[in-house]
């Protein structure tokens, strides 16, 4: 089997639908698909049927090519080559496969037929009344030729008399009781939706329960015709808008791709209940590589999703995180908002890396030295598993803006931590992390002075201050223990108020009480918040500057865009009035 299928392919046309190769003396050449270069150093021996990389010292045969390039087990590469030339595999142990597998996907149309029939009959009154009330048209159940599993043990059996009972069971249609022998229909009382695959073949089913019962959907075993990690459900309904344009959007439910498709939005596929594998990216690379996931509001920054997404990234695809607000999913946001709402979430979707950022640093304190730390550390292992150093090289500006990374030296350091793709910071950026911040500005020491030096500057001053003003700043901790001190009336003094405040504040304090100083006035220390105050605004302002500058051309993009807008031109105006001393 192994050796009819190695026979059968060649390496060197199987390594050309994947990359460039030229003709070098009697071998071939390329640019290795396995690590970096300029100059190609990777070699196809088509006599031998052997590659190899001089770079990298990758290299073997047909089935590790594969591998190595697809991400496979050898069984799956073995699979896929087999497929494509035409040679049967036999399935799961031994038995006549193929056949057995034709046999469930038979035996699956035909029960389908039936389960069609009875949603419509009457016993299929109840199921009617639950899909119109989960607004599914007539024409959709049509469409993804939704049926009905009547209630009761024998409905299905009895219908298909004169198939050989094993076929059923293999099918999973009937299952057996384990004490008495007995079978009986597995899929009993349930809206069944089936599976198809690209041929149109019915290689499952998912069931669902009508009302509270448990589980609320019973999905068909893996067969000889069906691998839940190897389908999605709707991919045929989904592949031409797929192409047309130019990228999928992944979604958790049935309902949910049902959903969407019934609302025109047509390039929606689902998982089956399980995480995203590498068959999925097989079957998707065939249309695209773009994805744009909206699973459950808060599963993207999960810990199960987040493999799920990995395994995109692994295989180059672009993914973006579409979010709906809390709650929804989106079979119940499209149905609630319409699709142009929805589109316009399609259309704010983010770049997975940001909307990993922007998760970790939402969890985080990410002014603290530590926690960018923790955050660059849960980040950089996404980073490194995309392959282009460009799109790499793109997220750092990124990465530093919401991680509030300033520093010139940390900027460097983030910067070739990426180019390199390391999955940990090291010490190098760590400890330029932890230098960078030990810098306090002009502003900020004049205000410690403020505060620390005359009790009715500082009195005054506190009544100011707003927990705005100290957002994200080191500040913020020392003015807490400030005004701790302050209400419980005890005397502030610096080495109380660095046992009250974490490492890099009191670094701070002990930096500016080092240095000799006059005490600072009201006019002074109110000078400094202005600044400070103005400093931040300004920092928003260019954040809302590259915002519109990266646009933003759809429907909700133009809404955005003009909040955008006015925020810019409000802010514009308080920077003003605070440089006027207003
Ligand atoms: P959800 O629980 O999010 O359900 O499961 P849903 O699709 O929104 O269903 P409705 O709207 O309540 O009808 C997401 C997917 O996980 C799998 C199914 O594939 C389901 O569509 N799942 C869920 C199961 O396989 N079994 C279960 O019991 C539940
Ligand atoms: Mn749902």
């Amino acid at each position: 089997m192994v050796e009819s299928v190695r026979a059968a392919a060649d390496l060197r046309s199987v390594i050309s639908d994947y990359m460039p190769l030229k003709k070098s003396g009697v071998k071939f050449r390329g640019l290795c698909p396995f690590h970096q270069e300029k100059t190609p150093s990777f070699y196809v021996d088509a006599d031998k049927q052997l590659f190899y990389c001089f770079g990298c010292q990758q290299g073997g045969d047909v089935f590790k090519f594969l591998m190595l390039y697809e991400k496979l087990e050898f069984p799956e590469a073995l699979k896929l080559l087999a497929g494509r030339y035409g040679i049967p595999i036999p399935e799961k142990g031994s038995g006549p496969g193929r056949s057995e597998r034709q046999a469930v996907v038979s035996i699956n149309r035909k029960a389908l037929g039936w389960y069609r029939e009875q949603l419509k009959g009457p016993a299929g009154e109840k199921a009617r009344r639950y899909l119109e009330n989960r607004g599914i048209s007539g024409d959709t159940i049509e469409r993804f030729q939704i049926g009905f599993a009547p209630p009761g043990w024998t409905g299905l059996k009895a219908q298909l008399t004169g198939v050989q009972e094993s076929l059923i069971l293999t099918a999973g249609l009937l299952a057996r009781k384990e004490e008495t022998g007995r079978t009986y229909d597995r899929f009993r009382e349930r809206v069944m939706f089936p599976i198809l695959n690209l041929s149109d073949e019915v290689i499952g089913f998912g069931g669902r329960v009508l009302d509270a019962g448990e589980p609320k959907y019973l999905n068909s075993p893996d067969t000889p015709a069906f691998s839940k990690g190897e389908n999605l459900f709707a991919v045929g309904h989904a592949k031409e808008a797929i192409r047309r344009d130019g990228y999928a959007i992944l979604v958790e439910g049935y309902m949910d791709a049902i959903a969407l498709h019934q609302a025109g939005i047509a390039p929606v596929v689902a998982t089956l209940g399980t995480g995203f594998t590498a068959g999925h990216v097989r079957l998707l690379k065939r249309f695209t590589e773009r994805v744009l996931v909206n699973f459950d509001p808060d599963a993207a920054g999960r810990t199960a999703t987040r493999r799920s997404l990995e395994v995109l990234l692994e295989h180059g695809f672009e993914v973006q995180v579409v979010a709906l607000p809390q709650g929804k999913d989106p079979d119940a946001f499209v149905r609630e908002f319409g699709p142009e709402q929805y589109r316009a979430r399609l259309a704010g979707s983010l770049p997975y890396i940001e909307f990993l950022t922007r998760d970790v640093a939402g969890r985080m304190d990410v002014s603290r030295t530590a926690d960018k730390v923790r955050a660059l550390n849960e980040v950089l292992p996404f980073l490194a598993r995309m392959d282009n150093p460009v799109r790499r090289a793109g997220q750092v500006e990124m990465i530093a803006s919401v991680l509030r990374i300033e520093d010139r030296l940390v900027l460097q350091e983030l910067k070739s931590a990426v180019r390199d793709r390391r999955r940990l910071i090291g010490p190098g950026l760590e400890k330029a992390i932890g230098g960078g911040n030990g810098e306090a500005s002009a502003a900020e020491a004049t205000l410690l002075r403020a505060l620390m030096d005359a009790t009715e500057v500082r009195q005054t001053l506190l009544g100011e201050l707003t927990e705005e003003d100290l957002e994200g700043s080191w500040m913020g901790e020392v003015v807490g223990a400030i005004r701790d001190l302050a209400g419980a009336g005890e005397e502030i003094t610096y080495p109380r108020l660095g046992s009250r405040v974490n490492t890099t504040a009191r670094d701070m304090m002990t930096r500016i009480a080092a240095q000799p100083h006059p005490p600072a006035s009201l006019e002074e220390g109110r000078g400094c918040l202005s600044a400070l105050r103005a400093g931040r605004l300004r920092r928003e302002m260019t954040d809302i500057q590259k915002r519109l500058e990266s646009g933003n051309e759809t429907a909700g993009g133009a809404a955005d865009t003009d909040s955008l807008l006015r925020r810019k031109v409000d802010l514009k105006r308080r920077i003003e009035a605070l440089q006027q001393g207003v």
